[in-house]
């Protein structure tokens, strides 16, 4: 289901790698039936193309669904159709798989159906099989990472070579790497997507991107990455999913990195998570996370698995159990963070704006000042660390002060105290 970047990667990989695959499986895979939307955009498949949904959910032939349509509905439907017929399904899509996992799960079970999704998280990376197998038998602690490949390429292009958002962001979506809509990227709501899916095989509970807070990089300016590059720091999208005493703690947004982080140096498309359980220590899945081939290759990686396993007479789900899990208010977190305000460029400017920060217990730790035309200044603060909640007091206390003409969010900087 679907023929765009990802399903037409997957054909090409199917067809280039058949030899390899038919020695490792008894059966050959075949796709028999292709659904798209409009036919005219695909005349070298006409002979296999549908538009017709139930051309293949009827097809009492047809083994495997592989969903690369994207989008929340008809998608879900579907999927849900497919494996209460006992069909199985491989699915690159983070929203549907976010938003209805549970669902999905239940008629995966009630039709005794294979459902995997390694492609919804990381592109190419093996994350999935890597926390649902490889560290099974941890408890893990926390799963950071970088999960947007269009974001990091973007502020990889701002960083490295000085681009505009607008052109990196154009050069994201000819390459593949972006949604359908791009604001699902650039918002955050994609990483949401994938931390929520992360979080909910890591710690066993069923977590909803809507549990996650999530902020997004449009008001990033050069000047926010070229301050960060003069700290020894870089910009990334950092999606985050962290146990404490008191919850699980679920964020998405632009952070601060200092050069020595395992993440700092993670450019373009790629995609990188930390993992950090008891008893495996520190582990690293680093790959590309967007574009087609790196994503068929996901897909068809799950593929091989189920027909492998129908092979082997094997193709029930491993049962879901969710267990409740408390989610922490990110108010109650601590951060430092840095600020860009721009003001009237006056005496006593500073004093108020430091003022404003003094009255919600937020302690600057730098403040530099550069000088604007039209009687303006942009000011760039870092702030130590203090409570989430205080700092948006602060943001509320400055934003009320006639001498700041405007100002960005605060970003949050990490390994400064
Ligand atoms: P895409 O290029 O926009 O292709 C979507 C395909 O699905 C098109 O062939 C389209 O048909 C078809 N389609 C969409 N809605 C349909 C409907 N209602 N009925 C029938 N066909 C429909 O998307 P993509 O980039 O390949 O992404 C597909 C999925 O993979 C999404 O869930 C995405 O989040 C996920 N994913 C993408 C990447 C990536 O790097 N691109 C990476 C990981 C995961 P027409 O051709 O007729 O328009
Ligand atoms: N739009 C997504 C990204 C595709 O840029 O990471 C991969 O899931």
């Amino acid at each position: 289901m679907g023929l765009g970047t990802v399903g037409r990667a997957f054909l090409r990989a199917l067809a280039e790698n058949r030899d390899d695959i038919g020695r490792r499986l008894a059966e050959p895979l075949e796709v028999t039936r292709i659904l798209v939307r409009d036919p005219a955009r695909h005349p070298e498949e006409r002979h296999r193309l549908t538009t017709d949904a139930r051309d293949i959910l009827d097809d009492p032939e047809i083994s495997v669904v592989v969903e690369v349509m994207g989008g929340r509905e008809p998608a879900r439907t579907y999927m849900l159709e497919a494996l209460r017929r006992g069909k199985s399904v491989v699915t690159a899509n983070k929203e549907v798989l976010a938003y209805a996992g549970p669902e999905l799960w239940a008629a995966a079970e009630a039709g005794q159906a294979d459902l995997r999704f390694e492609a919804s998280v990381g592109g190419g990376i093996p994350v999935v099989q890597g926390l649902t197998q490889g560290l099974a038998a941890d408890r893990v602690r926390s799963v950071v990472g970088i999960v947007n490949g269009t974001t990091n390429y973007i502020l990889t292009r701002m960083t490295d070579e000085g681009s505009s958002f607008e052109q990196a962001l154009a050069a994201a979506q000819a390459a593949g790497y972006a949604e359908a809509d791009p604001t699902d990227d650039l918002d955050g709501h994609d990483a949401a997507r994938k931390i929520a899916i992360l979080a909910s095989i890591a710690f066993g509970a069923h977590v909803s991107p809507d549990d996650v807070a999530v902020e997004g990089i449009r008001h990033v300016t050069a000047e926010d990455i070229r301050y960060g590059q003069g700290q020894g720091w870089r910009l990334k999208v950092v999606a985050s999913a962290r146990l404490e005493a008191d919850g699980l703690l679920l964020r998405v947004g632009p952070a601060f990195l200092p050069q020595d982080h395992p993440l700092a140096g993670v450019s373009g498309a790629y995609n990188a998570i930390l993992v950090e359980g008891e008893p495996v220590g520190q582990v690293m899945f680093f790959g590309p996370g967007a574009g087609g081939g790196p994503t068929a290759s996901a897909v068809l990686g799950d593929v091989i698995e189920i027909a492998w396993g129908r092979h082997q007479g094997v193709s029930a789900p491993r049962p879901v159990r969710y267990r409740p899990c408390p989610l922490k208010d990110p108010a109650t977190d601590e951060l430092a963070a840095y600020w860009r305000l721009d003001v009237v460029d006056r005496p006593g400017t500073l004093a108020q704006v430091a003022q404003a920060l003094s009255e919600a217990s937020v302690s600057l730790r730098s403040v530099e000042q550069r000088p604007k035309p039209d009687g303006r200044a942009t000011l760039l603060l870092v702030t130590h660390r203090c409570r989430e909640g205080a700092l948006r007091q602060a943001v509320a206390n400055t934003g009320r002060l006639p001498v700041v003409l405007s100002m960005g969010p605060p970003i949050r900087v990490e390994g400064v105290d």
